[in-house]
């Protein structure tokens, strides 16, 4: 039977109660389907910051690294200074795994509430597959007064490490800059990533994002290594959006898009964008991977403090982020049987959070879905 080894990460504030109901849903898809997954919890997060003024160690993503992949609640806290466990947990773990893919799939189900009038789940279903550790989002910068200053900046990555040694001579009062970078490699393997899940799953659009025509530079050539890697798959179609123009697009016509492949910032912005096309937070799950390494998967929401410890907060994205997690470990047929529980007690509309309409508790959605899963089976 094979085993998966599980590293669980539950988090603060909302994440803990989400988590627990995708444990408790995989491990009913593990019973079905003959598998087991063992778990190794980790208390990482504000707790154990405040505690030990520690957020992950060297030694601590050494033991993590040693589970065939991690679940993830979110991290967060109103005690701690924005950004401390961001960077100090989340972002610490997508670097040091190269987690170079951040895989977000954008479904309407049926019986969500969704902004946009006239559209229906049949016209909400597309992939975006983010860049995730280079462009702007490499975190080089500064900040230069009047005169001569010198910059130095650095970045290190597992495919490369780049130093820039700037020379600045301004006459204004103050400026600030910032470096996007993308490289020919870190371009390559996330399009390449794109086209190959396009193929995969039967799809014959992939769309490009850019904004090619001002940083031209950056983005040219990311349409660069996007025009080179489409050459390799002949029968998929392929097209440039505009970052703004796609944005319009994702709300007037959302239906024609199935896959977008995006550098990093961009990504961000669309896939907010797709999580409330889906029905909000609550809906949308995600995956950080390295297709050789040691992937995470999450709910793209945060901690939600406005709603920890009540026991509403709706359980379906961190589900789903659990669906993507055996489908990467290749049980595929768990992944689905996990959907499809989720679409069905959507349909049937007894069990759903207020964020969707509903009343219901975490808990309960959470015991649903698991039930489903089971009369699946049958
Ligand atoms: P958030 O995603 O936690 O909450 C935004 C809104 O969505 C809130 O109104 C919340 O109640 C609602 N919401 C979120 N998840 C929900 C769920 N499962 N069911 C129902 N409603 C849900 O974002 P916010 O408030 O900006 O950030 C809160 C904390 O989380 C901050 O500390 C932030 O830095 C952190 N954060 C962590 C992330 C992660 O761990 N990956 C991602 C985003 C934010
Ligand atoms: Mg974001």
């Amino acid at each position: 039977m094979p085993k998966y080894k599980i590293a669980l990460l539950p988090g603060d504030g909302v994440g803990p109660d989400v988590v627990a109901e995708g444990v408790k849903v995989l491990d009913t898809v593990s019973e079905i389907r003959n598998f087991i997954i063992e778990w190794r919890k980790f208390d990482f997060g504000a707790e154990h910051y405040l505690k030990t003024g520690e957020t992950l160690t060297e030694e601590n993503l050494k033991e993590i690294e040693k589970n065939d992949a991690i679940y993830f609640g979110a991290i967060g806290d109103p005690r701690v200074k924005p950004g401390i466990l961001e960077q100090g947990i989340l972002l610490k773990v997508r670097f040091y795994f190269d987690e170079y893919v951040n895989l977000r799939p954008v479904r309407l189900f049926e019986n969500v509430p969704c902004p946009l009038k006239d559209k229906n789940p049949r016209d909400i279903n597309f992939t975006v597959v983010r860049e995730n550790t280079e462009d702007f989002y490499v975190g080089i910068g500064g900040r230069a007064k009047k005169g001569k200053t010198k910059g130095e900046l650095e970045i290190l990555r597992e495919l490369y490490s780049v130093k820039f040694n700037l020379d600045i001579e301004s006459d204004a009062d103050e400026i600030a800059y910032q470096i996007g970078v993308i490289s020919r490699k870190g371009a390559d393997r996330i399009i390449k990533y794109a086209f190959e899940l396009a193929k995969r799953k039967k799809l014959n659009l992939v769309s490009s994002v850019d904004k090619a025509n001002v940083i031209t530079d950056v983005y040219g050539f990311w349409r660069e290594r996007f025009s080179g890697m489409a050459k390799n798959y002949p029968g998929i179609q392929t097209e440039f959006c505009y970052v703004d123009a796609i944005n319009m697009d994702l709300i007037r016509r959302p239906e024609r898009y199935q896959v977008i492949v995006t550098p990093n910032m961009f990504g961000d912005i669309i896939t907010d964008l797709g999580a409330i096309l889906q029905g909000g937070m609550g809906m949308a799950g995600s995956g950080n991977i390295n297709p050789n390494g040691v992937s995470m998967f999450e709910p793209v929401h945060g901690s939600a403090p406005d709603i920890a410890g009540k026991g509403i907060a709706n359980p379906m994205a961190q589900i789903l982020a659990g669906a993507m997690m055996l489908e990467e470990l290749g049980e595929e047929k768990g992944a689905k049987v996990v959907v499809n529980a989720v679409e069905e007690v959507l349909k049937e509309g007894r069990f759903r959070t207020r964020d969707i309409g509903g009343s219901s508790r975490t808990k309960d959605v959470g015991d649903a879905i698991a039930k489903k899963v089971y009369e699946i089976k049958q």
